[in-house]
């Protein structure tokens, strides 16, 4: 059971995410928990304020620190041990190693930013930043549902067939195989005969050599990180 706080101040953007899909089916069997809590509600000013203009001047707003630490120590509250992420493009880019890290806690906090950014403050509340990616997106929120919808799928009982996570681009550094389903052909592309041979040491071995190609192509980052063996070798020798 995977436990999740979500302090936001756009709480409405989860409503149709969380119900759709699988993260639905995990809230609604119970294999997950997610819990959205709206930062404004946190401000005591007058006009519920969450953001102020940046000291030394500047375009922009800074989120406050006030409403945010105590969304979060009102979190910490019920959820003790919780574990405190924000979404930034200052953090540390998400990959699939990170995604299993933190899908093996079993509370998780995502602190969603806007504005120009978060009183440096804050961090001092925080236990890991989390970026997407080298872009800007308009704030934290859907980088949030990434993070979920990626971690929840490996919590145990969410994905049906727990061998298609094994399989899948990254779970051993490479990219997926090519995958084809009916029909055999389709316009003028034909399904790779040996797909269609039934010998199945054959067809891992083609799948093996596909993906590593694949990754070599796409993906020389990735590709360079691999401890390639013997047959791995061979494999991307023939032909
Ligand atoms: N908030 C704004 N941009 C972001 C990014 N690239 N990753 C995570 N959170 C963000």
């Amino acid at each position: 059971m995977l436990e999740v706080h979500i302090l936001t101040i756009f709480p409405d953007a989860f409503t149709s995410f969380l119900q759709t899909s699988l993260l639905g089916k995990a809230v609604q069997s119970g294999l997950c928990a997610v819990r959205t809590r709206n930062i404004r509600d946190f401000s005591t000013d007058k006009h519920h304020s969450v953001d102020d203009v940046p000291y030394g001047g500047g375009s922009g707003m800074v989120m406050k620190p006030e409403p945010l630490v105590a969304a979060l120590e009102a979190v910490a509250k019920i959820a003790p041990g919780s574990w405190r992420v924000l979404l930034t493009p200052q953090g540390r880019p998400l990959d699939q190693p990170k995604v299993r890290e933190l899908a093996r806690r079993e509370r998780l906090t995502l602190v969603c930013g806007r504005y120009e950014g978060v009183d440096e403050r804050v961090r001092a509340h925080l236990d890991e930043e989390i970026s997407l990616g080298d872009y800007v997106l308009s704030g934290g929120e859907v980088a949030a549902m990434v993070v979920l919808d990626a971690v929840v799928r490996l919590v145990p009982g969410v994905v049906g067939n727990a061998a298609s996570i094994g399989e899948e681009s990254f779970a051993g550094g490479v990219l997926e195989y090519p995958q084809y389903t009916r029909p055999p052909r389709f316009r003028d592309q034909p399904v790779p005969e040996i797909l269609l041979s039934g010998d199945h040491g054959k067809i891992r071995a083609w799948r093996r050599r596909e993906a590593l190609r694949r990754t070599r192509e796409r993906r020389p980052d990735l590709f360079s990180r691999l401890a390639l063996d013997a047959d791995d070798r061979r494999l991307l020798d023939e032909e």
